[in-house]
Parts: structure tokens; C-alpha cells; sequence
């Protein structure tokens, strides 16, 4: 019925599920298969294909629609072109922003190698802004220092006006054509392909366009499927963010790490949720209450509106408690730029400018934005070691390889943010990490290798799965449960949180994914069935809410964007551990586990950065 028309010769294969629905699977053969486009995606792909493997990209949306293409601020590395620096002080920083949860050896890997891959990006075509004499301008960014934290703020985030992810996106995706991998696009991912001995074998997915399904088979599945930030009511994350790689870890009865980190915005426009970048404050713009002052200046006197994003958060969250917020409602604050030269702002942040005009009608050469902390990334997601390669605790061992799966990006915990993400460090990370894994896939991977025959129901239950939701006819609509988990995770398990609050919210949620049972899909086609897929990501999304939930609910302490008000200090003695949560989605059950935090460092150029209070 569906032949594969693809160079990569796929052959139907028939399946019959109970229901005696007939599909038929087209198989392709690849020697890596990356799952998801965005920078890290990308920059995995063209690795694994320069590298003379054949290599295929799936990915949901076209490429250059991938969420990286949102990120404004910029990209850190510690070129020290705006003042002196050291991959030393950036490690030092990413470690303090981490609160103490990052792997050390992870973080050095990262920031050892956040230089040449920003040089890399420009050699590739990244329009980077540049200085009077012609290097890439850096701006500050919050919680980037220098001197280990003795120092002056470091300008250490390369940017290209404010549209840094924009530009990187699109460069990345032109240097992927160059080499001969395949694209895969309008396909959704449904599960991983695991053989009895618990290895990944490959990937099953749907082609949104046709409705066909198809086997993807690889030495190496690479995850690049970002974050789940639409698990929330108002998060800067696109639509399309439901972490459908996370889930499919689960599914695959696998752990994802740190769920509880949840990363809050500070300038998220009141409303609309949009993201106003950190470069804004980085080039000069400030926060007011409804006093008219700058807050800031009590909560983190140092680095004032520069402190790291958890720190800027939380006190916008205790000035609007107070009383002190902004608005009808005083539940927002103001972020001024109306002091700055109108060359500067549009010339540097062009974009936000357009944004504040759009989404709140305000002309920021005279007005303040009104902003809110939203949603906005995931510390948390499936651990890895720096090579890529996803971790799982097997007889004890926390860091025992899962063969034949790697992840990447914001999918991936590897785990260098820790507890708290710093601006700018997002983009290095898809791209140094993006890069590690194609190297890696290199090492492991001998081109053109035969595979074993796929276990006989590969891919079977990926289809009952795929049938059940197409065919459910349930009272309650997939919209409906989405709207009732995003309502949850916002009032539960927000910027600060309590063991009130959360167990409030691990009941609720349980109801929801509970209440999941009774869903209801009406369009049963497979050709653009946008009832399904948002289905199929309302279920991705569900699992790893509840995972995230029960997390925050277990761990007794504050670190990071994990704030319990109940637990006001960090616990280094019983909770400096990464948090494993496994789900069972058939009996629907969580268990939780944990893993060591890597306490070493890669080399003897740095030694461990010992835990202290983290004051900005
Ligand atoms: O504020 C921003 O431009 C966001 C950057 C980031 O999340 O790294």
C-alpha cells in the first residue's frame, strides 16, 4: 500500500493490531537518526553527516520554525572581546547559577569549548553584531562575572541583535544541507524502538502530511526535541514545546532528571507571555514597582538587575505580594528602556522593541513594559553524560549508558544548568553538546554497519498507542484536560512553591492524567489530523507534569528555580542529588530515585568549586 519513496529504500512491513485495524510501517534504514531541528538537532545532524554517516533528521515542524528560533539574547562564551575573561570565570558562574546541582566535569566540557564553537558559528555564516573594530559584541548577562564572582560583570554573551537564535537556527540548517543528510520534516515522532536488552534501536513516526508510518532504524537515536514548557499556562515556549522525547523516555521506562527545576522568566510581557530578552536589562534596562523603585537594588545589591534569572524572579514575585505591583490589578511590574538612547534600542534590541509594541502597545523610546515571570525553560529532562549518551540506574549505577540512545539540547539534563539555568547559556549548550554527540556517534559508529533484524513486534505498541487516541471517544475533549494540567502546574507549582501547595497540585494533576482515560478525538483520519497530534503531545505533556510535580513535592529544600517556602535553605547534606523520576504510564505510578551529582571536574586546570551561599 505505502511504498517509501525515499532514497534511504524503505520496505512496508504489516502490522495487526487487536482491534484488526491494519497499518503497514515503510522501514528506513540510517546509521544515526536525530529527532528534532533546532540548534541542537541541527548541529548534531550535520556532525553525524560530515562525519560520513548516514544520517536522517526527523523533525515536526520545518527546521527553521524550530523553537531555537525564538532565542533573542545571546550565546556565552568567554572570547573576551569587551573585557578580559576565562572559561574559568564562566565555569565558576555556571557552577554558582547551577546552585550546586551541575556536574562539574559536564560544565568544564562546556565552557572549555563554548569559545570555539561561537567561532565555529561565525566561520558557518552567523550574522553576529560586531564592535567598532570588527569582533562579535558581547553584552552582559545575568549572572556572568568575572574574577570567580570578585569581579566586575563579565560581557560575555555574543549576540546578534536580539534575534541570536533566529540567526543561528537558519545558518545551522543551511550548513546541514551541505552534506547528505536526509530530512524527514512534517513527521512526528511517537516512540522509541527498544529491544529486549533495553537498547535503542530506532524510532517510529507518522508522516503528518500523508499519514503514512514509518520505521526508522539507527545505530544512534539522538533526542532533540527540546523543552515542555507548554505544560504550563504562560510560558515564552512555543506551541509545539511538549518535550515529546522526555515521554517517550518515560514510556520507555526510563528516568528523566531534576524535573522540579522549572525556569522562570522575569520579563515574560504581562499577558501575552512573550519573551522580552535579558539583553534588555544586559544593555541597560531596569525593573520598577509600583513606587516607581528599583527593587532590585534590596533583593541582590550587587548585581542589581543582573542577578541570576531565580534570584530576579522571586523578588518580582515578593514585590507583587506586597503590594508593590504595577497595574489595575498591581500584579506586574515595569521594565524600563525608556532611558536609553532610541540608535541603541534599535539597533541592538530591534526585536523586543517590536514585540512591546505588538503584544502590549507600548513604544518602549517612552513607555515601561509590563512584564510577569513566565515559564520559559527546563533544567530538568533526560539525563546524559557530556558525550550525549542517555543514563539510567542499573544495579546501582546511576551513570550506566543506555546503547544506542543519546539526547540533546533542552531535552537533555546533562546535567550543566543544575538547579538554575543562566541567560545565553542555553544556545552554547545545543551547540557545544550538539557537536559532542555527532563526535561521539563518530567514535561508536562505523558507517554503513549492518543492523540485527528489529525484534518481530517493533514498533507495535507505538501503533495500538497511536490507535487507541485515534479512535478514543471519550466526554472529555483533549483541550479541555490540557487546560485543566496547565492551570495546575501554573498555580502549583510556580516560583515559589510550598508542601501545601504541591500536595494540592500531585492531586490534582493525578486527576487530570486519571481523567485522561476518558479523552475524546473526533477527526480518525491520519493526513494532518491536528486533533491527534495535539492529543498525542497532550499526552507527552501530561506524564512529565506529573513527574515534575511529584519531584518538586519531594524535594524538602530550596535550590535554584526550586523555591519551598517550607524549606527556605539549601540542603547540601540530604539533597545535593539529582532527582530520577520514572513513570509507569500503563498503571499510571511514579517512582522516584536519585543520582549523584558529579562533585569532579574533567581536568587538573580547574578544581572543584566547592558549594558556599549563593548571594548576588
Ligand atoms: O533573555 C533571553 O534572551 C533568553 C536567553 C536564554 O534563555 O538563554
Amino acid at each position: 500500500m505505502v511504498q517509501s519513496d525515499t532514497p534511504s529504500g524503505g520496505q512496508p512491513h504489516r502490522t495487526v493490531l487487536p482491534q484488526a485495524k491494519a497499518y503497514q510501517f515503510v522501514d528506513h534504514t540510517f546509521d544515526v537518526v536525530v529527532v528534532g531541528a533546532g540548534g541542537s538537532g541541527l548541529r548534531a545532524t550535520l556532525g553525524a553527516a560530515q562525519a560520513g554517516l548516514k544520517t536522517a533528521c526527523i523533525t515536526k515542524v520545518f527546521p527553521t520554525r524550530s523553537h531555537t528560533v525564538a532565542a533573542q539574547g545571546g550565546v556565552a562564551a568567554s572570547l573576551g572581546n569587551m573585557g578580559k575573561d576565562d572559561w574559568r570565570w564562566h565555569m565558576y558562574d555556571t557552577v554558582k547559577g547551577s546552585d550546586w546541582l551541575g556536574d562539574q566535569d559536564a560544565i568544564e566540557y562546556l565552557v572549555r569549548e563554548a569559545p570555539a564553537a561561537v567561532y565555529e558559528l561565525e566561520h558557518f555564516g552567523v550574522p553576529f553584531s560586531r564592535t567598532e573594530d570588527g569582533r562579535i559584541y558581547q553584552r552582559p548577562f545575568g549572572g556572568m562575572t568575572t574574577e570567580f564572582g570578585e569581579g566586575p560583570a563579565a560581557q560575555r554573551t555574543c549576540a546578534a541583535a536580539d534575534r541570536t537564535g533566529h540567526a543561528i537556527l537558519h545558518t545551522l540548517y543551511g550548513q546541514s544541507l551541505r552534506y547528505s543528510s536526509e530530512f524527514f520534516i512534517e513527521y512526528f515522532a511517537i516512540d522509541l524502538i527498544m529491544d529486549e536488552e533495553g537498547a535503542c534501536r530506532g524510532v517510529v513516526a507518522l508522516c503528518m502530511d500523508d499519514g503514512t508510518l514509518h520505521r526508522f532504524r539507527a545505530k544512534k537515536t539522538i533526542l532533540a526535541t527540546g523543552g515542555y514548557g507548554r505544560a504550563y499556562f504562560s510560558a515564552t515556549s512555543a506551541h509545539t514545546c511538549t518535550g515529546d522525547g522526555n515521554a517517550m523516555v518515560l514510556r520507555a521506562g526510563l528516568p528523566l532528571q531534576d524535573m522540579e527545576f522549572v525556569q522562570f522568566h522575569p520579563t515574560g510581557i504581562y499577558g501575552a507571555g512573550c519573551l522580552i530578552t535579558e539583553g534588555a536589562r544586559g544593555e541597560g534596562g531596569y525593573l520598577t514597582n509600583s513606587e516607581g523603585e528599583r527593587f532590585m537594588e534590596r533583593y541582590a545589591p550587587s548585581a542589581k538587575d543582573l542577578a541570576s534569572r531565580d534570584v530576579v524572579s522571586r523578588s518580582m514575585t515578593m514585590e507583587i505580594r506586597e503590594g508593590r505591583g504595577v497595574g489595575k490589578n498591581k500584579d506586574h511590574i515595569f521594565l524600563h528602556l525608556d532611558h536609553l538612547d532610541p540608535k541603541i534600542l534599535a539597533e541592538r534590541l530591534p526585536g523586543i522593541s517590536e514585540s512591546a509594541r505588538i503584544f502590549a502597545g507600548v513604544d518602549v523610546t517612552r513607555e515601561p513594559i509590563p512584564v510577569l515571570p513566565t515559564v520559559h525553560y527546563n533544567m530538568g529532562g533526560i539525563p546524559t553524560n557530556y558525550h550525549g549518551e542517555v543514563l539510567t540506574k542499573k544495579n546501582g549505577n546511576a551513570d550506566t549508558v543506555v546503547p544506542g540512545l543519546m539526547a540533546v539540547g533542552e531535552a537533555a539534563c546533562v546535567s550543566v544548568h543544575g538547579a538554575n539555568r543562566l541567560g545565553s547559556n542555553s544556545l552554547i549548550d545545543l551547540v557545544v553538546f550538539g557537536r559532542a554527540a555527532a563526535l561521539r556517534c563518530a567514535e561508536t559508529v562505523a558507517a554503513g554497519e549492518s543492523h540485527e533484524p528489529l525484534p518481530a513486534d517493533a514498533g507495535d505498541n507505538s501503533l495500538a498507542r497511536l490507535d487507541r487516541f485515534r479512535h478514543a471517544s471519550g466526554g472529555t475533549s483533549t483541550a479541555e484536560l490540557r487546560d485543566r494540567m496547565q492551570r495546575t502546574m501554573q498555580s502549583n507549582c510556580a516560583v515559589f512553591r510550598t508542601g501545601e501547595v504541591l500536595e494540592e497540585g500531585h492531586t490534582k494533576i493525578h486527576e487530570v492524567w486519571h481523567g485522561s482515560e476518558d479523552i475524546a478525538v473526533k477527526d480518525r483520519s491520519l493526513v494532518w489530523n491536528t486533533d491527534l497530534i495535539e492529543t498525542l503531545e497532550y499526552d507527552n505533556l501530561i506524564s512529565q507534569a506529573v513527574v515534575t510535580m511529584d519531584s518538586a513535592l519531594a524535594r524538602q529544600e530550596s535550590r535554584g528555580a526550586h523555591a519551598r517556602e517550607d524549606f527556605p535553605d539549601r540542603d547540601d547534606q540530604n539533597w545535593m542529588k539529582h532527582t530520577l523520576s520514572f513513570c509507569d504510564t500503563v498503571n499510571k505510578t511514579i517512582t522516584l530515585d536519585d543520582r549523584p551529582v558529579h562533585t569532579y571536574t574533567l581536568s587538573n586546570q580547574i578544581e572543584y568549586i566547592k558549594p558556599k551561599k549563593r548571594v548576588y
